[in-house]
């Protein structure tokens, strides 16, 4: 719409039709019903017109020298396609309205037509038009809250998951900051191995609380600063599964089996359910790698932690026994070419499980 048009005898409209004589008849006749109509002969004159003077409107005829009605239809429709088009034509072959249907002309009408009945369909056109663009806007606007209401729900679930690795590493001195490194190297890995989309998200959430099921563990067997017995050993060891079923209504199937398998070995000596190689799921094989990793580069109670080049000749040396040997050489990469942030990050102390 060019400007608050109030009433439809208000209109801009730009009429394009080469046969001089019913250009200034229907222009008169519609100038007298108090719209504002703009002529031209074909549609070249149409589209430098256009270009300085918007209009509400316009109607056209089909044969004119040079481009023809449609083409100016199909120019309209594709710079501005909101701008009701009206095809008027004397032409009674088939072929043009289809056309014209196909190109998304807003009306068509043929020739002669009474001006009563020309205005009448010129206003309704018009009119439709100017409804249907009021309900793209708010059809915009709906999903514009919808994505907001979504973003909402994101960051509330993204918080909620901050809150379990706080209450994780709130009751495990020793693990402080663990989730957070595994979830880095996790990530770099992902990106090392061209995993991307939902499933690296996916993963990436599971890498974060892996260790979530020792919520489960009392605080003495969790804080023993001496060997834990095998009954408290056997209790540590539940924890992969009871953190698959604290988080199974909220997280995808990937990342409930990097969680419920993230301490099985490739040879098949892991728990809980002693898979091996190929069996145990890609998320869980990965998490594997860079929970140990952040094992053996954190002081424990029993020994110092290692140093880079010493934690890679401990997970190289392991192999095709604890890790996926596909997997080891990209981790291993990832490791070389990671700011040595646990240089940065004072001492940590950490029990393994
Ligand atoms: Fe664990």
């Amino acid at each position: 719409m060019t400007n608050n048009v109030s009433r439809i005898s208000d209109l801009k409209i730009l009429f394009v039709e080469d046969d001089g004589f019913l250009q200034k008849t229907i222009s008169d006749y519609l100038r007298k019903r108090g719209m504002k109509v703009h002529t031209a002969s074909n549609s070249m004159e149409a589209i430098e017109l256009l270009s300085t003077e918007p209009v509400d409107l316009i109607l056209t005829d089909i044969i004119m020298p040079g481009m023809d009605g449609i083409d100016l239809l199909r120019y309209v429709k594709k710079r501005m396609p909101d701008l009701p088009v009206i095809i008027i034509t004397s032409s009674r072959e088939i072929h043009y309205s289809i056309e014209a249907l196909r190109a998304n002309a807003n009306d068509y009408i043929l020739k002669p037509i009474p001006m009563e009945e020309l205005a009448t369909r010129i206003a309704l056109t018009f009119m439709k038009a100017e409804a249907q663009k009021r309900e793209k806007v708010q059809h915009f606007r709906m999903v514009e809250k919808v994505m907001e209401k979504d973003k909402g729900v994101e960051e509330t679930f993204l918080r909620s998951i901050r809150s379990f690795i706080n209450a994780i590493e709130a009751r495990d001195r020793y693990t402080k900051g663990h989730s957070l490194r595994v979830s880095d190297l996790v990530t770099r890995m992902l990106k090392k191995l061209g995993i991307n989309s939902d499933l690296a998200a996916n993963i990436i959430l599971a890498s974060q609380l892996h260790d979530i099921g020792k919520m489960g563990v009392s605080d003495n067997i969790l804080n023993k600063h001496s060997g834990l017995s095998n009954d408290e050993f056997h209790t540590m060891k539940t924890h992969p599964e009871v953190g698959y079923f604290i988080l199974k209504p909220i997280l995808s199937d990937e990342g409930l089996k990097g969680i419920l398998h993230h301490h099985e070995r490739w040879d098949g000596e892991g728990y809980p359910m002693n898979l091996s190689g190929n069996e145990i799921p890609l998320s869980a094989r990965i998490i594997n790698l860079a929970d140990s990793y952040d094992a053996m580069v954190s002081d424990r109670n029993y020994r110092r932690s290692l140093n880079l080049e010493q934690a890679i000749y401990e997970i190289e040396r392991c192999k095709g026994a604890q890790f996926d040997p596909h997997l080891v050489p990209a981790f291993v990469e990832v490791l070389r070419e990671r700011p040595r942030r646990e240089k940065e990050i004072p001492s940590i102390r950490a029990v393994e499980a």
